[in-house]
């Protein structure tokens, strides 16, 4: 195992210096704007072009999510290739009438005017992968947990949605799709998988509410019911 030696870098941020950092490079309301703003986007791309600065700093927030052991384990494949494109649009409305059919009445009627995807009208879509041999057998941080690997592309994927929509683009996440036939068809050999599409790119607008809830298929759940204090299942009484 290649162990790497530690460097020698002294330079720390005191707090002081991260507060004053923060509140001239963003202000701290903004920042949970972008948060808040944040959407699933389906309906609402316009297509290309990106600007390649904008796209190089999505991309650079994603790879400097935090990671198990800093394994990094996720790689990402930008795909402009409307054959491919048009390819996976057609396996994703596949599975997407698969689970249609799956659905019964009044279920089946909600679902079916909600778009799930917007492969082709995006301006390109992102193959975000895992690969959970990368770092080797002895992984710090994942000896118990092995989802941890997974846990940390996920954070990739938050990171370049925030960073996205701070851009103004948006991010749709698409996983309609049997993992087999996207290795094929992207060609993502073994032990890798693919963890999402992204359809990413110029939008003409947000909408404020999710799209499964406008479309009434399930609504977000107030924070008071996540919240416990010291048991799961205790209410907090802590006064927030
Ligand atoms: C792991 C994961 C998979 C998802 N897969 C899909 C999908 O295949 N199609 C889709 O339209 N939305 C998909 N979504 C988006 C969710 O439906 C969406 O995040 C949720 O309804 C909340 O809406 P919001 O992201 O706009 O807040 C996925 C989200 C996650 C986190």
């Amino acid at each position: 195992m290649n162990f790497i030696q530690p460097v020698d870098c002294d330079d720390e941020l005191s707090v002081e210096e991260i507060l004053e950092r923060s509140i001239h490079l963003i202000d701290i309301d903004g920042f949970y704007e972008i948060i808040q703003m944040r959407r699933d986007v389906r309906n609402e791309f316009i297509g290309g072009p990106m600007d390649q600065s904008k796209l190089k700093r999505i991309l650079r927030a994603a790879h400097q999510a935090p990671s198990v052991g800093m394994t990094q384990p996720w790689d990402f494949i930008l795909v402009d290739d409307d054959a491919i494109r048009i390819d996976f649009r057609d396996h994703v409305l596949v599975e997407r009438s698969k689970f249609s059919d799956r659905l019964i009445g009044e279920a089946q009627e909600t679902f079916n005017p909600i778009k799930i995807e917007g492969i082709m009208e995006s301006a390109i879509g992102i193959v975000v992968t895992y690969d959970p041999s990368r770092g080797g057998s002895a992984i710090l941080g994942r000896n118990t947990i092995d989802e941890t690997g997974l846990y940390s592309v996920c954070l990739a994927i938050e990171n370049l949605w925030l960073a996205a929509t701070a851009e103004g683009y948006g991010v749709g996440w698409v996983s309609f799709y049997q993992e087999s036939f996207l290795c094929d068809l992207v060609g993502i050999p073994s032990p890798l998988r693919p963890i999402a599409w992204l359809c990413l790119g110029p939008i003409s607008t947000l909408m404020e509410v999710p799209d499964l809830e406008r479309f009434n298929w399930r609504g977000r759940r107030p924070l008071e019911e996540a919240l416990f204090q010291n048991r799961y299942g205790e209410r907090l009484k802590l006064d927030l």
